[in-house]
């Protein structure tokens, strides 16, 4: 919950008129205690915000002000004679006055104002969001520079922003370095070639100078995971979240070609189990975190856009996550009558629709599934050197309407291995430094990356991947 600090906080600042900066509305708007305290009726405080509805009376006008910081808008009570003209839904304004008790239920605070002044107008009739209109997430897509601006996305951007926090706090707590890996790497860490490569706007220079900027090849890094092993080489524990970008030609509504990710590493870890355990633990915690701070955000989303989801996301929280290997899981895929379009076969990447009934067939709670065939997976990956059926240490965490939300492995840490693996792709030179790091005080480790879209996805119930981003890159799309 906002607590009475933050609260305290901005009425003191807006203590003294004119205000030299605004008042959050859902911060006066929780301030029963703070106003008894401070008795703010006697100073005047400025409100700045967007109108979200106007009803003059009369010999009164009623004024809804919301400036983002919360569902809530903080009414305001004004004498006719103050109303601008062309003061209408979606302008934007400055009202000044004294925040008084309401005598409202609704509400406990509300600002009677002593001036009103319209900052920017708004043409209602060619403004995409209509008053008193829920709009649909498919139609505020198509504004992406306006859709802010409505309860879902704004209450969205909030639950973005919190949750952020909240995962940092994780780590950090857990005495986890943060790590900012670089953007811009000349490695594809998955080596599954979905890369930008990079390339000057420019012409390419002088005939017979190097093409390349950096003179090696460059491109947007499809995972910060490499350079955070380097950190374990010296913080034993390293985290990084920060924008990654694949070329995959996928309009699914789990994909975008930039997402963030949540990537943790962990050294002196020779169990997948601690891995995974770091997962739960992340998942828990930090959704924890965002339905303790921003209940009535989440509670948008689980009433309006997802009837059933909050349920189903208790069931997450209260219950173990379930591990399965990947064998396991082929079997009952096998043993299923239900008919996949992708016939289930030990050796191949498990389709959506398996790691679907996956999950359903565990209850809705979230599974790990380990062990994966050693050809499909990328050569950091710790192999098992099992038989017949080869595997390496990976593993995936499943949850429910998503599918894969986290994916992380022990690491390849026998040079003698990597190495081979690496002849065997011509990759031995690209990756000198990588062996490097284990010639020189090297140690057990993995980790695994997050996707914090899917997150989103998973504890609100958003179907569209893009309605949880505030500016989606996708497939011939890159508006704004
Ligand atoms: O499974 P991935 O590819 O794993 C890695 O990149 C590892 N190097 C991470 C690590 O071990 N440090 O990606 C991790 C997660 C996926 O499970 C998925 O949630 C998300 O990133 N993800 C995407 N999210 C949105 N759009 C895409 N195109 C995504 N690709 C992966
Ligand atoms: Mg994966």
């Amino acid at each position: 919950m906002f607590g009475a600090r933050c609260i305290y906080v901005s009425l003191r600042r807006c203590s003294s008129a004119p205000c030299p900066r605004h008042a959050a509305t859902a911060k006066l708007l929780r301030v029963q205690e703070a106003l008894e305290v401070h008795n703010p009726t006697e100073n005047d405080i400025k409100v700045q915000g967007w109108v979200r509805s106007v009803r003059s009376q009369k010999d009164i006008l009623f004024l809804h002000v919301n400036d983002g910081s919360s569902l809530e808008s903080l009414q305001v009570v004004a004498d006719p004679g103050l109303e601008p003209r062309e003061l209408t839904f979606g302008s934007s304004v400055e009202v000044q006055g004294k925040l008084t008790r309401s005598p409202h239920k609704r509400q406990n605070v509300e600002l009677a104002a002593k001036s009103i002044r319209l900052v920017g107008s708004c043409d209602v009739l060619t403004f995409p969001l209509k008053y008193k209109t829920r709009h649909p997430l498919d139609y505020l897509r198509q504004f992406p520079h306006l859709r802010c601006r409505s309860n879902s996305l704004s209450a969205l951007l909030r639950i973005r922003s919190e949750a952020t926090a909240a995962i940092h706090s994780f780590f950090t707590d857990n005495g986890y370095l943060h790590v900012h890996t670089p953007i811009i790497t000349s490695n594809d860490c998955e080596g599954a070639g979905e890369v930008f490569q990079l390339k000057r706007a420019t012409e390419d220079g002088e005939p017979g100078e190097n093409p390349h900027f950096f003179d090696v090849p460059a491109f947007l890094t499809v995972s910060g995971q490499l350079h955070l092993e380097v950190m374990t080489g010296a913080f034993t524990k390293a985290f990084t979240f920060g924008p990654t970008f694949r070329a995959e030609n996928s309009q699914s509504r789990r994909h975008l070609a930039e997402f963030y990710m949540v990537e943790a590493e962990l050294a002196f870890v020779d169990r997948l189990q601690e891995i995974m355990q770091v997962m739960e633990d992340l998942f828990k915690r930090a959704t924890d975190a965002v339905l303790s701070r921003c209940p009535q955000d989440v509670g948008l989303f689980h009433q309006r856009v997802a009837p059933g989801q909050e349920g189903k996301l208790e069931q997450m929280l209260k219950n173990q996550f379930i591990i399965m290997s990947y064998t396991e899981a082929v079997e009952i895929l096998k043993r299923s009558p239900h008919l996949f379009s992708y016939k289930p076969e030990w050796g191949l990447d498990l389709q959506r629709e398996h790691e679907k009934y996956l999950v359903e067939h565990c209850g809705g709670i979230p599974v790990f599934v380990f062990n994966y065939p050693y050809d499909l997976k990328p050569f950091y990956m710790r192999d098992n050197e099992d038989g017949p059926h080869h595997t390496v240490s990976a593993v995936d965490l499943l949850v429910p309407g998503i599918g894969e939300l986290c994916g992380g492995s022990l690491r390849e840490d026998r040079l003698d291995l990597l190495l081979s693996r690496l002849q065997r792709m011509g990759q031995e030179d690209t990756y000198q430094w990588y062996l490097e790091l284990r010639q020189f005080g090297s140690t057990p480790h993995g980790g695994f990356g997050m996707g914090f879209e899917r997150y989103l996805q998973c504890i609100l119930g958003v179907e569209n991947i893009k309605d949880v981003v505030p500016f989606p890159r996708f497939p011939h799309s890159c508006v704004l």
